[in-house]
């Protein structure tokens, strides 16, 4: 007994829950009878058919037969074709389709092919013309063009021309086609505006499909109602071509009864029983009539639009009571079932029915399906936590190895010198990696500021993407960074390797790059020339400490004022090093894939892929000019040849005119001794032959050697006298 009856119970409560879970109850909505398929169709004695094609009133077949609302509703039945074919009587166009809102029409095309003889003109223009009715071309249609070598144009073909829409549909081989693309090469499309009533389809060529005769020797320009045609690659050279679109693609046009609103009109509208007056929308305007909410039918014809029997039509969920009313329903639960009744869903659910020998069991069984329910919840819950655990113990595996692997390379045990984090950790510092916690988005990922639980603030480096580029870069910067302890480049303090990328934890640097700084005003803070010399001098250093200091030199590459940051001293320090490579000692260069930004980039690496320490040299050297001029490398306001801030140093320099370029906030007083050195030596560093560019070694001592002259300046400096006792215990010493 008691077993029967739990499973009563789990047999009336399993749909519910179903139910519930799903959200599937029945929607409140129901069925409209279009205006082809009402009762009443045509005016009495009215033929509602030419061939396949569906005539409702307001249209009508035959001439002045009384069967249409005004001759422009007008349809001509041609039988002499088969199936006969229909048009509209006041301009002739072919009707294949009538709706509520719309006329589909048989389309026409423009096209243009190669004449060999110039006076032959292979080419054919339409128009269409709606003037005088009620009816517009619908911005529904797309104006589209398939060719190589085309503009289709819509205009209204008067002599001053009016240009409606056009566009350009190009390409230079057929393997640049793409099927179902049609956004410029070999197809084109574009919008048209309402209202138009009179249109000319025309086209032009470039240069007369000579040059892509080959395989595409006409164009063509056509309206098409949207997303019924689709370009194909093959469509370019297909002689049937204007017969598959007048065949399978139509043009659609905005039907409305004559040219006032429905405010106009007033009560004199053509609106019956039950349906309301609604403007149609386009420029032109002319009304329609809509059968009110619940209502359905012809509203142009007696008597109108008559009530939806929403129960036929099974409007209610099973096992509801359905009553219909005038222009609406209802639905409700016999009894025996439970009403679940909410703002957009409706469902009955039947009850346990009671029997009295059974309500005590009953109830027990549903204690028991309630603790079955509950067990079953718990087990997922672990089950799914079990999966989640296994899934970062598979990830951290596959980092930690690759880890591995390039360790065996640098003979060092990175994994040792880190933190390793896990993803809950990081996740509580960040916040949930909060969007209010970004710092920066770089080509490689985005850096969130962050806090440990020890109230360290760290930055944390997520890839944006996952794919195994990036999680080479990730990895070794890992490595690079963990064999490097330097005062000015960033450090990086421990990593996670249980998600797919491994999320990198470093320093927190509070002032930014060196860029921003450089290029933005409104930091506010004073860009002496002792600071920027000092910032050169720093990152000069650490550079030397990466190609010289090191167990095995390091190439930074990708050296530009972006990756350098700055401290709450305004020191430097040196970041990003993704993409850096270490190299075997008796190794000068190596040869790859061209990374690094453009503007930095040595002409001479560029050209042979070769990188060498004075490929980061030269870079440094665009470092250096920025910080002189505080100019961008790339700037994007002048001419192509003075756009590269390196070119146009270079002239000025040869040029004696070096005080032109400077930035005007230097030279406030003159140009001095140390602002030529320093050109100077900017200069050396951006030879285009490598092997004349400065080792970096010897750009730190030229450097140091300048700050350190007798400089009357140095004192009135903003930095605190602090930071520069510092700079005398560099880690590094050049002599090393
Ligand atoms: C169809 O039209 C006729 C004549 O106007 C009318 O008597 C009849 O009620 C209409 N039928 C429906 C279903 O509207
Ligand atoms: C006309 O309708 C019939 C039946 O629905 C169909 O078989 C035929 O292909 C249609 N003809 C045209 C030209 O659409
Ligand atoms: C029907 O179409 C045929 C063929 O185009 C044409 O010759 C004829 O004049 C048309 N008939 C009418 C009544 O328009
Ligand atoms: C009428 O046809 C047009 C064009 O095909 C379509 O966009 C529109 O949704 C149709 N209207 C109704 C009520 O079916
Ligand atoms: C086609 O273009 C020519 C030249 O612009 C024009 O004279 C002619 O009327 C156009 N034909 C149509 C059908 O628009
Ligand atoms: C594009 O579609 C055409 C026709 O369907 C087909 O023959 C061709 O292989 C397709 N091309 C590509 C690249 O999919
Ligand atoms: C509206 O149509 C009537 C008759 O068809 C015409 O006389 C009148 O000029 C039209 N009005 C506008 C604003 O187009
Ligand atoms: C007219 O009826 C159609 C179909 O029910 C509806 O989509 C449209 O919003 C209605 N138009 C207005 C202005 O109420």
């Amino acid at each position: 007994m008691q077993i029967s009856s739990l499973f009563n119970l789990a047999f009336f409560l399993a749909p519910l829950f179903l139910a519930w879970t799903v959200g599937a109850f029945s929607p409140l909505t129901y069925s409209k009878t279009s205006l082809t398929e009402a009762t009443n169709i045509t005016k009495p004695g009215c033929p509602s058919k030419c061939g396949n094609l569906t005539v409702p009133y307001p249209f009508g077949i035959g001439l002045n037969s009384g069967c249409s609302l005004n001759p422009f509703f007008d349809i001509l039945c041609n039988s002499s074709y088969n199936p006969p074919k229909a048009f509209l009587r006041s301009n002739g166009l072919e009707v294949i389709g009538i709706n509520e809102t719309k006329i589909r029409i048989r389309n026409r095309v423009a096209w243009g092919c190669l004449s060999v003889d110039p006076n032959q003109d292979l080419s054919g223009n339409y128009s269409m013309d709606l003037r005088g009715t009620s009816f517009s071309f619908s911005n529904e249609n797309k104006l589209t063009v398939v060719g190589c070598d085309d503009i289709g144009i819509i205009s209204s073909g008067t002599p001053d021309f009016d240009y409606f829409s056009s566009c350009v549909a190009i390409c230079s081989k057929t393997q640049d086609l793409t099927n179902g693309s049609c956004s410029g090469i070999g197809c084109c499309q574009a919008s048209i505006p309402k209202g138009l009533q009179y249109i000319n389809g025309d086209m032009f060529t470039l240069n007369g499909h000579e040059k892509v005769q080959s395989f595409n020797p006409c164009g063509y320009t056509f309206l098409a109602e949207q997303n019924r045609y689709e370009f194909l690659a093959p469509d370019v050279n297909d002689p049937s071509f204007v017969d598959t679109i007048t065949e399978n693609v139509p043009l659609v046009i905005d039907w409305a009864i004559g040219n006032r609103s429905c405010s106009q009109v007033g009560n004199t509208n053509e609106c019956v029983g039950e349906s309301v007056c609604v403007d149609s929308g386009t420029e032109i305007g002319g009304y329609r009539c809509n059968c009110s909410q619940g209502y359905e039918g012809n509203p142009y014809l007696s008597p109108g639009c008559i009530d939806i029997n929403e129960c036929h039509n099974f409007a209610c969920p099973p096992n509801a009571l359905c009553i219909n009313s005038r222009g609406s329903y209802k639905c409700s639960c016999p009894p025996g079932y439970l009403t679940i009744d909410t703002e957009n869903a409706f469902g009955c659910i039947p009850l346990p029915r009671r029997k009295k020998t059974g309500l005590y069991a009953g109830l027990l069984g549903g204690l028991g399906l309630f603790l079955l329910l509950v067990v079953t919840f718990w087990l997922y819950k672990v089950l799914k936590k079990r999966r989640i655990k296994q899934m970062k113990e598979a990830l951290f595996k596959r980092n930690g190895g690759l880890l591995l692997h390039q360790q065996i390379s640098s003979h060092d045990h990175v994994l040792e010198k880190m933190t390793i984090f896990t993803v809950k950790e990081l996740e509580k510092a960040t916040d949930k990696f909060n969007e209010s916690r970004i710092l920066g988005q770089g080509g490689q990922g985005t850096v969130y500021k962050g806090m440990l639980p020890d109230g360290t603030i760290v930055a944390v480096k997520k890839s944006k993407q996952v794919n195994e580029n990036h999680l080479g870069e990730f990895i070794n910067e890992v490595v690079i960074l963990s064999q490097i302890n330097h005062r000015n480049v960033v450090r990086l303090l421990g990593c996670c390797l249980e998600t797919e990328v491994p999320l990198l934890v470093y320093e927190f640097v509070p002032n930014g790059s060196l860029y921003d700084f450089i290029h933005d005003d409104t930091t506010g803070f004073p860009f002496s020339w002792d600071l920027r010399l000092r910032i050169a001098a720093e990152i000069a250093n650490a550079l030397a400490y990466l190609h010289y200091a090191t167990s095995i030199p390091v190439f930074h590459r990708d050296m530009k004022s972006n990756n350098i940051l700055l401290d709450e001293k305004y020191r430097a320090k040196l970041s990003d090093f993704g993409i850096s490579r270490s190299v075997a000692i008796d190794q000068t260069h190596f040869t790859t894939k061209v990374k690094g930004t453009f503007g930095y980039l040595d002409p001479e690496y560029f050209q042979t892929g070769k990188f060498t320490e004075k490929s980061d040299v030269y870079s440094f050297g665009v470092v250096l000019i920025e910080l002189l001029t505080r100019q961008k490398p790339i700037s994007t306001s002048v001419t192509d040849e003075e756009r590269s801030l390196v070119t146009r140093f270079l002239l000025t320099m040869e040029e004696n005119q070096l005080k032109t370029i400077l930035d005007p906030q230097l030279i406030e007083h003159d140009l001095n001794e140390e602002h030529c050195s320093v050109a100077k030596l900017a200069k050396r560093c951006l030879n285009l032959n490598g092997k004349k560019r400065p080792t970096i070694r010897e750009v730190t001592m030229e450097l140091e050697s300048i700050r350190t002259s007798e400089n009357p300046s140095f004192v009135e400096s903003n930095i605190q006298d602090e930071s520069f006792i510092e700079m005398d215990s560099l880690d590094f010493s050049v002599e090393g």
